[in-house]
Parts: C-alpha cells; structure tokens; sequence
C-alpha cells in the first residue's frame, strides 16, 4: 500500500507528488507577490514570512521525497511509450526532484547573505538559523538571482510536466495519469 510497486504508485510518493505539487503551486505565486507588494512593508513582512514557512515546508519534503525516491523501485513504463519519450519523462522527473530541493535552499541562501538580517519565522513556531555565508548587497543579488531564474524556469517546467499527464490521460487514454492518483488495483506485492 505504501510502496511503489511495478504497477504502479504507492500512497507514499502519491501523498509526497500531490503534496508537493499544491504547495509549489502556491509558492511560485506568492513568490512573486513578496515583489510586487514592495510599498506596503507590513504586507510584504507577512508574505515573506509565509513564503519562507511554506519553503521549509517544501524543502523538508521535497528532501523526505528524494529519499523514498531513492530507495524505492519506479514503476515500469507503460505498454505504447515511446524510448524517446521515457528518456524525456525520466530526465523532466529528476530534474524536478533537485529542482525542488535546491530553489527553497537558494532561497534560504538569499534570506542568510541579505545584510537586513530579518529572521526566518517558520509558521510562527520556530527560528531557522541562516546558512553560514557572508552578508553584502552583492551576495544576496546573486542569489536571488539564481533563486528566480530556477524558481520561475521550474515553473515553466511543472506546466509541459502537467500538460503531458493531461495529454496522456485525455487523448491517449492510458494509465498515466491514473496510477499517479489511485492505488495499483491487484498486487501491493512489495508490502
Ligand atoms: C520551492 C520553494 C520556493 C519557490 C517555488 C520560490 C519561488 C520564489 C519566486 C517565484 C520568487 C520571486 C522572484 C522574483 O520575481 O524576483 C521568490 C522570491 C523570494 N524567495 Fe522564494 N521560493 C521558494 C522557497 C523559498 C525559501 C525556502 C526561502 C527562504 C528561506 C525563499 C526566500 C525568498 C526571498 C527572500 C525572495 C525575494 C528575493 C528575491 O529572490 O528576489 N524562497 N521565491
Ligand atoms: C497539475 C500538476 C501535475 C500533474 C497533473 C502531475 C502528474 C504527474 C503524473 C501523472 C506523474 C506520473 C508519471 C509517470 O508515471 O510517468 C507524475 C510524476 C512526477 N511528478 Fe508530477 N504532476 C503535477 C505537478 C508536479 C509538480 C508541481 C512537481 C514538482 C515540483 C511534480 C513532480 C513529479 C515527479 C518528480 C514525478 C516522478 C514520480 C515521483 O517520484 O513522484 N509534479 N506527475
């Protein structure tokens, strides 16, 4: 139930996808709004501080994800795909797993290397240290730098990501989409 099997997905990557998913969804446009609300400093206090608790959020998982991911077995292709198209889904699959860890912690390198230093406040719950870098206007142009550009290009990504599945389920008609949400029906073999 747990596992992956080779039919397909278990509740554990589908939970961690579907998670994962809904908060990135969240983030790129709150991300975005932390810019655009630069003449109300209060608000833009409280979307950084929302924007960097769901970043934590995202990185945690996203890293407890990579973990599963590595120590699970992937569920075989399909019947009817083709190699170019494996290839192509493999590659946009595991470039979206670091993708997901390193844009919260090129985030986190932004909030460490800005000489405001305003803390992280995380759900109102706890304190995350900064990382261990020097603070100048320079580094933290740089990683805000590196931080859009990745955030803003996984976006991008996320979206043929979504259009394939789509694709797949709507005019292919296969089981792609399907073994992303429901439980493969017979065997939970690796239980
Ligand atoms: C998957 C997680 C994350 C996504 C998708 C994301 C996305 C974004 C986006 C789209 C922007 C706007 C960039 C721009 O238009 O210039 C942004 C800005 C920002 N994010 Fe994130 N972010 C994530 C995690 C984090 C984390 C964990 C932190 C800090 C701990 C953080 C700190 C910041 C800061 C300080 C800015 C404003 C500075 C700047 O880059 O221009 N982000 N983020
Ligand atoms: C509406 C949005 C989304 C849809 C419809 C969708 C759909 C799917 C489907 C159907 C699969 C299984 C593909 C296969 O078995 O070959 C999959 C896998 C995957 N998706 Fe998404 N996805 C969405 C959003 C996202 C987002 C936002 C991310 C990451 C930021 C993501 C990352 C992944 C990864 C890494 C896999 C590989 C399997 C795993 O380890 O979970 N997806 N997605």
């Amino acid at each position: 139930m747990w596992r992956n099997t080779h039919d397909g997905y278990g509740l554990t990557a589908r939970i961690l996808h579907w998670l994962i998913a809904l908060l990135f969804a969240c983030q790129l446009p709150l991300g975005f709004l932390t810019q655009a609300a630069a003449r109300d400093p209060a608000l833009q206090f409280q979307l950084y501080q929302w924007h960097k608790s769901l970043g934590f959020l995202i990185l945690m998982l996203a890293l407890l994800r990579l973990f599963w991911w590595i120590v699970s077995i992937r569920p075989s292709p399909l019947p009817r795909t083709r190699r170019l198209e494996r290839l192509a889904a493999s590659a946009v699959h595991r470039l979206l797993l670091v993708l997901t860890v390193l844009i919260p912690l090129a985030g986190w390198a932004v909030v460490s290397a800005s000489p405001l230093a305003i803390p992280s406040y995380v759900f109102n719950l706890v304190v995350v240290p900064n990382l261990p870098l020097a603070a100048s206007d320079a580094a933290e142009a740089f990683w805000s730098r590196i931080h859009a550009v990745l955030a803003y290009g996984a976006g991008l990504l996320v979206i043929g990501h979504a259009l394939a599945a789509l694709q797949h389920h709507f005019l292919r008609h296969d089981d792609t989409l399907r073994r992303m949400i429901r439980s493969p029906h017979n065997r939970d073999t690796a239980n």
